[in-house]
């Protein structure tokens, strides 16, 4: 299978319009920043999937080659959308899609619920394509074209704000990709809250995970912008500095989804050093692992 990394920043993006924070200043001056957490998968080269679409995603599709559209007028490479929630930086960039014949969506119920709810995003997608929903049954594996196979694995319920009165528990997922071709696994978990078993399940027998990087401190908001701020961990987001230790060995980490105030989102930051220590990668935009 291959796997590429369409985006690799938190909701907002780095920079971020509306902040002058220093990760977000540094990324103005230099012209280097990172596009919303979305990656693309196939198994054969062919098929491809999208896990999230992030409000970045026209400019991410455009600058995949793989992702060209062709030969024929309206041929696409892309069969479907997974989501591993129903956060806006995940989901917004659907919209985009509308011009595609048919899309196909796969989501788990409580997600779906507010995608046809607060959120309308099938609803209005309908008057312009054909959506076609797939549930994700947490647990049960899901057969993709171009031969991968695709579980999800609940890891919390952390609901998106505009949805905060949805019902439902499986509102954030990982999702577990095996290859049978190649035997290749690859877990994805952008937002995790904790290092659950059901977390240790998605890395067990893996190749490589990605997992959340959004932020490294647990007091990043208040360090890095010297504004008061919530912890890392009371925002669903375990910060990276209480998941390196408990990396395992066998298995390649790459963090990803990192907020603009994440000091290991900037190019040459000291702090890479204990990443690279522990054996893991901090994802770029763009990066292609194969598996
Ligand atoms: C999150 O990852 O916690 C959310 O995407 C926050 C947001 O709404 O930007
Ligand atoms: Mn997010
Ligand atoms: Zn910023």
């Amino acid at each position: 299978m291959r796997v590429r990394f369409l985006g690799t920043a938190a909701g907002g993006g780095l920079p971020q319009w509306n902040c002058a924070c220093t990760g977000c200043t540094l990324a103005r001056r230099t012209g280097v920043g990172r596009t919303q957490d979305c990656l693309a998968i196939t198994g054969d080269g062919s098929a491809w999937y999208l896990v999230n679409a992030s409000p970045d995603l026209r400019t991410q599709l455009v600058h995949a080659p793989e992702l060209a559209p062709g030969p024929g007028l309206r041929d696409t490479p892309l069969r479907g959308v997974l989501f591993t929630s129903a956060e806006l930086d995940h989901t917004l960039g659907v919209l985009t899609l509308r011009e595609a014949a048919s899309l196909d969506i796969y989501a788990t119920a409580p997600v779906r619920s507010a995608l046809e709810g607060p959120f309308p995003a099938g609803p209005i997608l309908s008057g312009y394509t054909t959506v076609k929903w797939h549930e994700v049954v947490p647990g049960q594996p899901v057969a993709l074209d171009g031969g991968l196979t695709v579980t999800g694995v609940t890891l919390g319920a952390k609901r998106p704000r505009y949805a905060a009165g949805l019902p439902g528990e499986d509102w954030v997922v990982a999702y577990r990709f095996v290859d049978p071709a190649t035997g290749g696994v690859f877990g994805y978990a952008p937002c995790l809250a904790q290092w659950s078993d059901a977390f240790a399940s998605v890395i067990e027998g893996a190749d490589a995970v990605v997992l959340d990087g959004t932020f490294m401190y647990d007091d990043e908001m208040t360090r890095e912008t010297g504004l008061p701020g919530r912890p890392a961990s009371s925002m669903g987001h375990l910060p990276i500095e209480q998941t390196l230790g408990k990396l395992p060995s066998g298995t390649l980490f790459l963090y990803t989804h990192l907020n603009n105030t994440n000091p290991v989102a900037r190019p040459g930051a000291p702090e890479l050093s204990r990443v690279t220590e522990a054996g893991a990668q901090i994802a770029a935009d763009g990066q292609v692992l194969e598996l």
